[in-house]
């Protein structure tokens, strides 16, 4: 089957022709082209994500960006179907992608189908080439800037939610702290390249919810903790906006406060959360493998920190399946796996829900 996939849920515009062989159980799949065109620069300087620039960037993207998709490798005679993410997201952006496969299924009389951007996510690993034979019932761990999410998996196509956050999502918290750390935004891989040079123990941040005995998770406490810490060493939070953050840090330094520690110590309480909820889920299921997916997973701190977690709990014969990074980031050749292994499953009208669960 080729699927030709269309993904505009957030601030990237991306366009994939992917072909996938061999069945649900253990997809073949071949990446005939594909295309992400991240917008970060245009919304870097607003410090997030502003959805009506997202709009109008992907209206003017995607057309472009389908004329540069089309080479010899395929054409439009080969596609089986079209997919198009239709949430969660931003539903400006969502409808954009929606209107342009509507267009493109007209014009080339194709059947669309409407994906779960989280699907995506929980499929991404099988993007890889080296993909070992895999093993299940299976733990995946879903760490994005809009969701954190634990699901346990019998199959590919069976699966069930065990727990999610009640507020911030993992990515979030990154991002927050970031910011108030005067880095700039996406905040996630910024405090992973600052930990690196920090001391990870040198402040107590809170793990909340770590021991709560259910797969919830709660990250706006821990944003709120390290905004304390920097309160109670003298730093006016009040004081930072991207514009001015070469006079903000210098006032952290004043205050002398080590980004590098305070971005260590955060980075080990919020990853910690995560990975210690998913080695209990591992236990508890007799899991054969954990699978990581969204954009917290590209953090390579916390493939280490399961590795070592998988260690220490005599749990080495479970395999850590992630994806490249390129693929933890949002991107439309994820969302053609979970058109091809779901559609008989699960369908979803062709209309943007921003809050579409999984
Ligand atoms: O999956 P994604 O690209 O978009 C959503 O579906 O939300 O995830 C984006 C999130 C952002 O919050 C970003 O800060 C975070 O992933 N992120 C990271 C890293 N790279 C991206 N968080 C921690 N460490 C990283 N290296
Ligand atoms: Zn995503």
């Amino acid at each position: 089957m080729v699927i030709l996939s269309i993904e505009t849920s957030c601030d990237e515009t991306s366009l994939a022709v992917v072909r996938i062989t061999e069945g649900l159980n253990n997809p073949k799949v071949e990446i005939l082209r594909e295309i992400v065109f991240s917008q970060i620069n245009i919304h870097k300087e607003f410090g997030g994500v502003v959805p009506s620039l997202a709009k109008r960037e992907h209206i003017k993207n995607l057309p472009i960006l389908f004329e540069k998709l089309k080479d010899d490798k395929w054409n439009m005679d080969d596609v089986d179907l079209i997919s198009v993410v239709v949430g969660p997201g931003l539903e400006p952006a969502l409808w954009t992608g929606i209107n342009f496969a509507n267009e493109l299924g007209k014009k080339y009389s194709k059947k669309i189908i409407g994906v779960n951007h989280l699907h995506g996510h929980m499929y991404s690993f099988l993007l890889s080439a080296k993909k070992n034979n895999l093993k299940f019932p299976a733990i995946v761990l879903l760490v994005s800037g809009g969701h954190t999410i634990l699901i346990s998996m019998e199959s590919l196509f069976e699966y069930k939610k065990l727990g999610e956050t009640l507020d911030d999502s993992i990515g979030e918290s990154f991002d927050k702290v970031a910011r108030i750390l005067g880095l700039s935004y996406p905040g996630g891989p910024e405090i992973e390249r600052l930990a690196k040079k920090g001391n990870e123990n040198a402040i107590k941040f809170p793990m909340p919810m770590i021991n709560s005995g259910d797969y919830n998770f709660s990250y706006s406490g821990l944003k709120t903790a390290v905004l304390y810490y920097l309160k109670n060493n003298g730093v006016d939070i009040k004081n930072f906006s991207p514009e001015n953050s070469e006079d903000y840090i210098k006032m952290l330094d004043e205050a002398r406060i080590s980004r590098n520690d305070v971005a260590a110590s955060f980075q080990k309480s919020a990853l910690g959360i995560v990975a210690s909820k998913s080695i209990k889920a591992i236990k508890k299921f007799n899991s054969k493998s954990i699978i990581i997916g969204g954009g917290v997973a590209a953090n390579k701190k916390l493939r280490k920190m399961i590795e070592k977690l998988l260690k220490e709990n005599d749990l080495k014969k479970v395999d850590l399946l992630v994806p490249e990074m390129k693929y933890c980031m949002d991107n439309a050749s994820m969302s053609a796996l979970s058109a091809y292994l779901l559609t008989n499953k699960t369908q979803y009208p062709l209309e943007a829900n921003g809050l579409l669960d999984i």
